[in-house]
């Protein structure tokens, strides 16, 4: 009997590996096996396959087929595979004839139809790499696959309908229409909230307002302490709506994390252009936060935040290994997370934000109430944050109380920011700051290496003296000194020229050195 051959992808993390499915139909006693390391959910696609076949009016014969997944090192997990093995089988079997080359990705029901599968964007990604020109995908999935653009993506609804569409070959072309619900589904009701939150609607707080600009404008790591109700989160809610569009790279990888995300429904979604918003409750575990998962690893919050922002709210509340597991992300842009499946690198370059009560009671900083709290709980709050963490952000803002004067000026000022204004004004501000720094190898300020800073500030001796004392007084750390020079560029990136001595100085403002210790 011929042996007969289709293709499939396993994915660990965003990467897919090349699986040939090989289908032999010999004359032993009656039975289905695949060999080549399925876990429990692949090998029952044997009884999937099997129905599904027979519900599709296109039975195999009623002798041994044996399905080998190679290479058999790679280890391969879930459902995505049946779409292929049946192929190989008919193929096998002598029903399909038609050899063209295509990737199959999709579930199959036992009633025979194809349904949706997490992770088809990574996969179709990984299918152009390796090579393929086409792709045949659910048609639930199918707008998620045509993001890829560079390859004819082939999208069914049920196994006979994949078998019809072999049969045509590939003059019969099947032009595909998106599907309307994709335009509406829960991911672009959440892109437009993005932009729907306005710095409008923040009254007074002119110089937070700037903060959150600044941030926006350079990627770079906020902190707001403030009593409850002066807008903490308010703020921060605010904040991914000043960033701009994802550009197309960022937004195919983001949109491919939330669809091999098992927490997101994102199946038949499309493209994820605003960047993401995070904000989990503080009882989430370190594992939610960069991810994990059982045998196959999953990305956690911190990747679903990539290219867009984690806001953590009352952050002292948080767990520690919460708030420890965040560190090496920020440093890496990057979590490695291993599992019996295999080694996973998810992308985690996010901006992260963290809003605390400066004190339990929060009204340590308050002019309208006193605080309850001893001396001893005020002080170990916020080093519940301190170190290694909050070393890393670059903005620390303290924010106080509007008085009602300043919200009656704020209602009748015509002319007060909107995100709309302030997201053009931050977009110019980053092609600024890009053009200098990809010289260096980097676009955003807050990614910038320290060689970098040397290089861009090697001729402004002048400007950095008041920041070289502070360090010789040890007011502040050679980390925090390199932050204050990076937030000193988005400053000047904004104003539309080089650095000034006075863009330093607000920097250091900005990073709030006096008030919570030189760390
Ligand atoms: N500057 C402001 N302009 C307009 N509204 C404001 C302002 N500050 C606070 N508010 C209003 O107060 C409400 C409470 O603000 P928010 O929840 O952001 O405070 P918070 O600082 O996060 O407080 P908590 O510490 O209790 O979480 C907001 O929903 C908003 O309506
Ligand atoms: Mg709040
Ligand atoms: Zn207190």
């Amino acid at each position: 009997m011929p042996l007969a051959k289709s293709y499939a992808i396993s994915l660990i993390g965003l990467n897919g590996s090349l699986v040939e499915v090989e289908a032999d139909i010999s004359s032993n006693l009656p039975g289905f096996v695949i060999v080549g390391l399925p876990d429990a959910s692949l090998s029952e696609a044997t009884a999937r396959v099997r129905a599904a076949t027979v519900n599709s009016s296109l039975p195999l014969p009623n002798r041994k087929l044996t399905v080998n997944l190679s290479p058999a090192a790679i280890p391969k997990f879930g459902s995505s595979f049946d779409l292929a093995i049946a192929i190989a089988a008919l193929r096998a079997a002598g029903t399909i004839k038609n050899q063209e080359r295509f990737l199959y990705v999709g579930e199959l029901g036992l009633d025979g139809s194809v349904r949706p599968v997490r992770g088809v964007l990574p996969s179709v990604l990984s299918a152009t790499h390796l090579g393929f020109e086409k792709v045949m995908v659910p048609q639930a999935n199918f707008a998620e696959a045509s993001l890829v653009g560079d390859i004819e993506v082939v999208g069914v609804d049920s196994l006979s309908e994949a078998v019809a569409r072999l049969a045509a070959g590939s003059s019969q072309r099947r032009i595909q229409v998106q599907p309307s619900h994709t335009l509406t589904d829960s991911a672009g009701e959440s892109q437009e909230s993005s932009l729907a939150k306005d710095v409008a609607d923040i009254y007074g707080q002119p110089f937070a307002i700037e903060a959150l600009k600044i941030a926006a404008a350079g990627g770079h790591h906020m902190l707001m302490i403030g009593s409850p109700g002066v807008g903490k989160t308010m703020m921060a809610e605010r904040l991914p709506g000043l960033l701009p569009d994802l550009a197309i790279e960022c937004a195919l990888e983001t949109t491919a994390l939330h669809s091999i995300s098992a927490s997101r429904n994102r199946i038949g979604s499309q493209l994820v252009v605003r960047p993401p918003f995070e904000a989990p409750h503080h009882s989430a575990s370190s594992a939610a936060m960069i991810g994990g998962g059982k045998g196959v690893p999953t990305p956690g919050l911190v990747s679903l935040a990539h290219n867009g922002v984690l806001f953590l709210d009352e952050a002292p509340e948080f767990q520690l290994p919460a708030l420890e597991s965040l560190r090496q992300a920020i440093e890496s842009g990057e979590v490695t997370i291993a599992r019996s499946a295999g080694i996973a690198r998810f992308p985690a370059r996010f901006q992260l934000v963290l809003a605390a009560n400066p004190c339990p009671c929060g009204f340590a900083m308050s002019k309208k109430a006193s605080c309850r709290c001893t001396p001893m709980a005020r002080q170990r709050y916020l080093t519940r944050l301190s170190g290694p963490l909050l070393d890393r952000i670059d903005i620390r803002l303290r924010i106080t109380e509007v008085n009602s004067a300043q919200v009656e000026l704020d209602r009748k000022n015509p002319n007060r920011a909107d995100s709309a204004r302030l997201r053009a004004q931050i977009a110019r501000a980053r092609e600024a700051g890009a053009a200098r720094n990809r010289i260096f190898g980097f676009e955003l300020n807050a990614q910038a290496p320290t060689s970098a800073l040397r290089a861009i500030y090697a001729d402004k001796v002048a400007l950095t003296a008041t920041l070289d004392r502070a360090l010789r007084a040890g007011q502040i750390n050679l980390r925090g000194y390199d932050r204050c020079l990076r937030v000193a560029l988005t400053i000047a990136d904004l104003a539309g020229r080089e650095v000034e001595a006075s863009d330093i100085a607000q920097a250091m403002i900005l990073r709030g050195e006096d008030q919570l210790g030189a760390a």
